[in-house]
């Protein structure tokens, strides 16, 4: 499985990339997709509604690209989001992996910081799952933590004390600021949230990838549930904390 929190802003400070001038093989003219999927259409349209967007998918594009090719048979992305990408990133994904990969909008909700007083307060990141094959991907809802019912008078006791299957809406706080997992870097995403991506579309001795890695999160969730992991960053600082969260990792740098 690959988990990918990429940095929201990037395109934006960085030198403009022109997509319609991308070099594509001569029978994959108009950027063909994994299904045969002409894009260079739909591109061009975004393109015109947000400047951002066509810097923003000229990062981000070829790294969906390669997670698709990366990916085995059974595989599963988690590409974690908010409101503002979650729209652009739904259309790119339907033409990278073919609308019918997509399985879940994960919507992670939260409660923490100032409340907006001028529209509702965003308080929920969406994380869109995709996977490389539907009739052959691997999902083991069995492994997953389960949660207790809002009103569990209303189940029976036997039911109550299972607990229910989370649904595509997860209720989980942020990392604690005073809490044992924060590793004090300002992008960290809780374990808990991973832990539940890795323990249902992964099994033991599997491969994690998570390529804008940060602190690590996702290394110590996979280590923790014993699969595989590679996890690469291209910041010193997240690199350094890396080092220490996850000492049995093998470090190589370029
Ligand atoms: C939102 S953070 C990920 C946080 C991570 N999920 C965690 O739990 O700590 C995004 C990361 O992408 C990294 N990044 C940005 N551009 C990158 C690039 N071109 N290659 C690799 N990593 C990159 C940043 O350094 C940052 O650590």
């Amino acid at each position: 499985m690959i988990y990918v929190d990429p940095p929201f802003n990037t395109g934006r400070a960085q030198v403009r990339r022109n997509l319609r001038s991308h070099r594509v093989d001569p029978e994959d003219a108009d950027r063909r997709g994994f299904k045969g999927r002409g894009y260079k259409s739909v591109l061009e349209s975004l393109s015109r509604y947000d400047d951002a967007f066509e810097d923003y998918w000229s990062f981000l594009l070829p790294r969906l690209e390669l997670a698709r090719d990366l990916m085995t048979e059974s595989g599963t992305l988690y590409l974690h989001l908010d409101y503002r990408e979650v729209h652009y990133a739904k259309v790119m994904c339907d033409m990278v992996f073919g609308r019918d990969c997509f399985l879940n909008e994960i919507i992670w909700a939260y409660d923490y910081g100032a409340r907006a007083k001028r529209r509702w307060p965003a308080k929920h990141d969406n994380i869109l799952v995709y996977v490389k094959d539907p009739k052959n991907y691997h999902f083991d809802s069995a492994e997953v933590d389960r949660e207790p019912y809002m009103a569990p008078g209303l189940v029976t006791p036997e039911k109550a004390a299972r607990g229910k299957l989370p649904t595509d809406v997860w209720w989980h706080t942020i990392v604690s600021p005073t809490g044992k997992e924060k590793t004090g870097y300002p992008t960290q995403k809780p374990m808990g949230l991973l832990r539940r991506m890795v323990a249902a579309s992964s099994r033991p001795g599997d491969w994690c990838l998570d390529f804008f890695a940060g602190s690590g999160s996702l290394g110590a969730v996979a280590h923790a549930l014993e699969r595989r992991f590679v996890c690469i960053d291209s910041n010193d600082q997240a690199i350094e904390i890396m080092r220490n969260r996850l000492p049995h990792a093998r470090v190589i740098e370029d």
